[in-house]
């Protein structure tokens, strides 16, 4: 069994049901199964820790979700065209995994979502591309066969889906926006399983 894991930050959601279509395309093939996985905010309280376990939703990650994965969907919020700093902070934790090359070969791919159409969704992407080359993955992308790419009002790029969630979040994953999260957790998948048959 290929299991990849789709690891996200999500605030107010919207990251959050792209997750979900990431992983509904990556269970659409043979073998392969999604291990969905989130982390916990940062704290402006530096003698406050997090619970371990959050009080819903998929559990936090650990170093070794990331191990034991054959592939990585990376999906956070854009704040300020970047990626959101919860996120950054996990993957700040991961040196032990770069020092091991634990993560090197294994595909892996990046979704966004924005509240403004040309908020930063393209500079998010690629810059939460960075860390995974330093880890050496193998980067996908969504390639224009993907016709909602050339169709889309709204999200939806080739560095990765993403998502316009308007100005209070709750805009609805378009269509298109679906169908591109759905190809690129198939894309990760079908890549996932040719690379483990070696
Ligand atoms: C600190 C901060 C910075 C943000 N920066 C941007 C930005 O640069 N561009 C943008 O379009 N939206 C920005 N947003 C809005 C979020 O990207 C938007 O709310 C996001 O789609 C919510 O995702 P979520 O529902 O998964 O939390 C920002 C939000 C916060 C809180």
């Amino acid at each position: 069994m290929n299991e990849i894991l789709v690891l996200y930050y999500s605030r107010h959601g919207a990251t959050a049901q792209m997750a979900q279509h990431v992983a509904f395309g990556i269970e659409s093939l043979p073998d392969c199964a999604a291990r969905i996985r989130t982390v916990p905010p940062v704290s402006t309280l530096c003698e406050a820790s997090a619970d371990t376990i959050p009080a819903a939703g998929p559990p936090y990650a650990t170093l070794d979700d990331l191990r034991e994965c054959t592939g990585l969907a990376l999906g956070s919020p854009t704040r300020f065209g970047n990626m959101a700093a919860p996120l950054k902070y996990f993957i700040d934790s991961t040196s032990s995994l770069w020092l091991s090359g634990a993560l090197a070969g294994k595909p892996a791919a990046v979704f966004t979502s924005t509240s403004s159409l040309h908020g930063g969704q393209e500079t998010t992407l690629l810059s939460m591309m960075l860390p995974l080359l330093h880890h050496g993955m193998l980067i996908l992308g969504l390639p224009y066969t993907e016709t909602e790419l050339l169709t889309t009002t709204s999200g939806g790029t080739p560095y990765g889906p993403s998502h316009t969630a308007g100005t209070d979040s709750k805009r609805p994953v378009s269509a298109e926006e679906q169908q591109l999260c759905v190809a690129l957790g198939r894309r990760l998948a079908a890549a996932s399983r040719q690379l483990a048959a070696g």
